[in-house]
């Protein structure tokens, strides 16, 4: 037989999957590793998209999305970003987030051209890029600067051959956010080396302290060459519903509607029904949800403040929080594959996120209260026992 695509090699698992097959079977587990919502969808989205199953919304819909899905996006992001993105040629539909990355990818970057992505980042971009045949260039990320690109370094790793960068704010895995002031910096290197930006908005309404999101899309000039990419997947537990979207300039939506065309036509049009619901919708369920990770997000971070060996990054937004785990002398993987073993907690090492990443795990707190209680205490108890075997054998913790 002939090989298959050399992009099913170089497209490699995440190492997010490798701890789940540890963990496979394990009845005690509590895992800290979801990205996902532990509700359910609301109710009133549940039953928009039933009546449009019932009143025969059965059959395909536009590559671009429902018009009136378009619109309420559209509305949305004028809200939100104050850019009034047309819904006729710069508002698309996309089987969640993801696809909407995916079809931005493919639109912009030619095979070799490079792609700046933050380590750490979210497993799927350089993925993404690789089946694009283009190149992700990475550039490290420092807790200190809220794990956001530094300008400077930033503007050092641009070739002839990068077209774009990513930013991921709130960021998955770190739950840090950009400030209005730090994205204008950014903005005004994409604007004098004239790249592409990806800004990927998934997260931007579960925020804390009273904190808000700026899009770097609402900076001068970057209309024109941003791709807005969010979801309904994380602010109204949707995951499940596949429904995403992109807004932009329209050259760019509109390949990327052409490149739909191709790929899935469109998406599930009773879901779509469902999103458009919760555009509709006064955003109570929103404001409980995001009420419960913030109280999760204090709970949890009280919690590994104390454990001896971890010190814990806060997160501003996401339902993420990087722990910084270099006190426990273990590298990430090492830290990770133990504690699994020895407790049943399971965390996502920080090398899945990226290579400066290896003294973090990530800890996802969408879940309930009880099991951050009853995975903290493990967490502990592992520590406080490795602290009694270094007493006992002078080893490192
Ligand atoms: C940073 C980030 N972007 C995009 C996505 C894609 O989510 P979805 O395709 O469900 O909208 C995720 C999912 O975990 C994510 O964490």
């Amino acid at each position: 037989m002939k090989p298959l695509s050399d992009k099913t090699e170089t497209v490699t698992p995440s190492p997010i999957r490798q701890m789940f097959n540890l963990a496979y079977g394990r009845k005690d587990s509590i895992s800290f590793t979801v990205g996902e919502p532990d509700f359910a969808t609301p109710q009133n989205i549940v039953e928009a998209a039933v009546l449009a199953l019932r009143n025969g919304e059965h059959r395909y819909a536009p590559n671009a999305g429902i018009l009136p899905l378009r619109q309420a996006i559209s509305r949305q992001t004028e809200k939100t970003h104050g850019i009034a993105y047309s819904p006729e040629n710069q508002v698309i539909v996309t089987a969640g987030g993801m696809e909407a990355l995916m079809l931005a990818m493919l639109t912009i970057l030619n095979p070799d051209d490079e792609l700046i992505l933050a380590d750490p980042c979210w497993t799927n971009y350089s993925r993404q890029v690789q089946i694009c045949s283009a190149v992700p260039k990475f550039v490290p990320v420092k807790a200190e600067n809220n794990f956001l690109y530094d300008p400077d370094e930033l503007e050092a790793s641009i070739t002839v051959r990068t077209k774009a960068f990513l930013i991921n704010s709130p960021a998955n895995p770190t739950g840090g956010i950009a400030s209005e002031e730090a994205l204008k910096k950014l903005a005004e290197i994409a604007l004098r080396h004239d790249l592409y930006v990806i800004s990927d908005e998934v997260y931007n309404r579960l925020l804390y302290d009273g904190r808000r999101a700026f899009s770097i899309a609402s900076c001068p000039g970057m209309a024109e060459r941003t791709v807005v990419v969010n979801s309904f997947s994380k602010t109204y537990a949707m995951t499940g519903w596949r429904v995403g979207y992109a807004v932009g300039p329209a050259p760019v939506i509109q390949k990327m509607v052409m490149l739909q065309e191709n790929v899935a036509a469109c998406v599930n049009s009773a879901a779509q029904y469902g999103a458009l619901a919760a555009l509709k919708d006064p955003q109570v369920a929103v404001a409980d949800m995001t009420e419960s990770y913030a109280r999760r997000r204090d709970l949890i971070i009280e919690e590994f403040n104390t454990i001896p060996g971890l010190r814990c990054y806060t997160p501003q937004g996401a339902f993420y929080t990087f722990v910084d785990i270099s006190g426990t002398g273990m590298k990430a993987s090492e830290f990770a594959v133990r504690l699994l073993d020895e407790t049943g907690v399971i965390v996502v090492p920080g090398h899945a996120f990226g290579k400066n990443s290896n003294q973090y795990i990530r800890v996802s707190f969408a879940t309930s209260d009880i099991k951050i209680k009853e995975g903290c205490s493990r967490i502990r108890k592992f520590m406080y026992n490795r602290i009694q075997k270094k007493n006992l054998t002078g080893r490192a913790l």
